[in-house]
């Protein structure tokens, strides 16, 4: 893995008043990130996939007095847990087989500069303690080190999910959450600023206009309203990939098909018609088939990890587990998983794969 300092141009960022756009909400984080930019306060940015949590995160750095220090990105959920703790705190020359020579770890590595760990959610929990000391007292151990050593650097963390919750069911530490999350920075989604559609429409099209030197049209007055009434679930992003295209192809069908929402599936009851049936006994076996469509919707979503697929509906494991049974989903889950309902034990060790 590579463990040169990443470089950016600060010229490269989009312009400030463009990121923040004029919804109050972000006018409240766009105050936050001018008072402590050039701080040494740990900063959590929140926000959805593509709000610009990268972008934020950059600009802390670059507006503060670190700026021309390194800036070191560590994408956790990329690091294999094995591998977590070589990869940010270093290791000495022979700490393991393979450690021919001393080398520093992300953490050192970030001196004088800004440390940003990004969807920290997935951060193991025992480099989630080394860490902690890391920001107690600046002090951190290579592997296989037998003195400790001290840094100083500035830490912020990227989380699209919610910590606190991760919290309540052990996967991330209390005192650790409460170290980094001195100052939180929110990023709203883009269907809660749909004011700012036109200014980012405006500025991605000017953009991907003069990289591929052609002239786009306008947008049309019904794809506008049409955006002004989608959901973006990949925000930003989606939005400057869908003006990218546009500006490539130079229709506005693609545009428009791809803002038209797939139609909710069709919900009909099973229902026995050769047999009278009680009204109640229709609407039970109705909420349990609609549970298990949600359910087995949600499962795939989470490529069958059933421990993601029961925090992400508020469930306890057990109850992911006993409602799978229950609904007889089991034939079609097990198909996919390879793996039986009733042992827990098994199903543990697919869902932490
Ligand atoms: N506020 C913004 N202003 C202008 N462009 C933005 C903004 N937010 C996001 N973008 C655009 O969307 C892209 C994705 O932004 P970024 O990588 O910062 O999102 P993210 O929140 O870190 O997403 P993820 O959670 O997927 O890592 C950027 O490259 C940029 O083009
Ligand atoms: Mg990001």
């Amino acid at each position: 893995m590579a463990h040169a300092a990443e470089f950016f141009d600060v010229r490269a960022l989009p312009p400030v008043d463009l990121i923040f756009g004029r919804t109050p909400a972000m006018a409240v984080a766009r105050e936050k990130l001018e008072r402590i930019a050039d701080t040494t306060v740990p900063v959590l940015v929140q926000g959805e996939s593509g709000t610009g949590k990268d972008i934020l995160a950059k600009l802390l750095h670059a507006r503060s007095s670190r700026s021309n220090c390194p800036w070191i990105k560590v994408t956790c959920p990329a690091i294999p847990s094995t591998l977590i703790e070589s990869e940010l705190f270093g290791y000495e020359k022979g700490a393991f087989t393979g450690a021919y020579a001393t080398k520093r770890g992300r953490v050192e590595l970030a001196h004088q500069g800004t440390l940003f760990l990004d969807e920290v959610g997935s951060l193991d929990i025992s480099a989630q303690a080394k860490l902690l000391q890391v920001l107690q007292d600046g002090s951190f151990m290579r592997v296989g080190a037998q003195e400790p050593r001290k840094v100083n650097t500035r830490l912020i963390c990227a989380a699209n999910g919610d910590l606190r919750r991760q919290t309540e069911d052990g996967s991330f530490r209390l005192d650790f959450f409460f170290r980094i999350n001195a100052v939180t920075i929110d990023l709203l989604p883009l269907r809660q600023r749909t004011g700012d559609l036109p200014t980012l429409i405006d500025f991605f099209l000017d953009l991907h206009a003069k990289t591929y030197r052609v002239k786009p049209k306008a947008l049309s007055r019904d794809i506008m309203n049409m955006m002004q009434r989608f959901n973006w679930p990949g925000n930003i992003r989606q939005l400057e990939n869908m003006i990218r295209s546009y500006v490539l192809i130079g229709n506005e069908e693609t545009l428009a098909a791809d803002l038209i929402p797939p139609p909710p599936t069709e919900f009909v009851p099973e229902i026995d018609l050769t047999n009278p049936i009680s009204l109640k006994k229709i609407t039970k076996a109705a909420t349990r088939q609609l549970e298990r469509q949600i359910i087995l919707k949600v499962l795939h979503a989470n490529r069958w990890n059933r421990l993601k697929t029961a925090r992400w509906l508020n469930i306890s494991y057990r109850s992911l587990l006993y409602k799978l049974q229950d609904a007889q989903a089991s034939s079609v889950v097990s198909r996919e998983m390879g793996a039986s309902f009733g042992e827990a034990k098994s199903a543990q060790y697919a869902d932490s794969k």
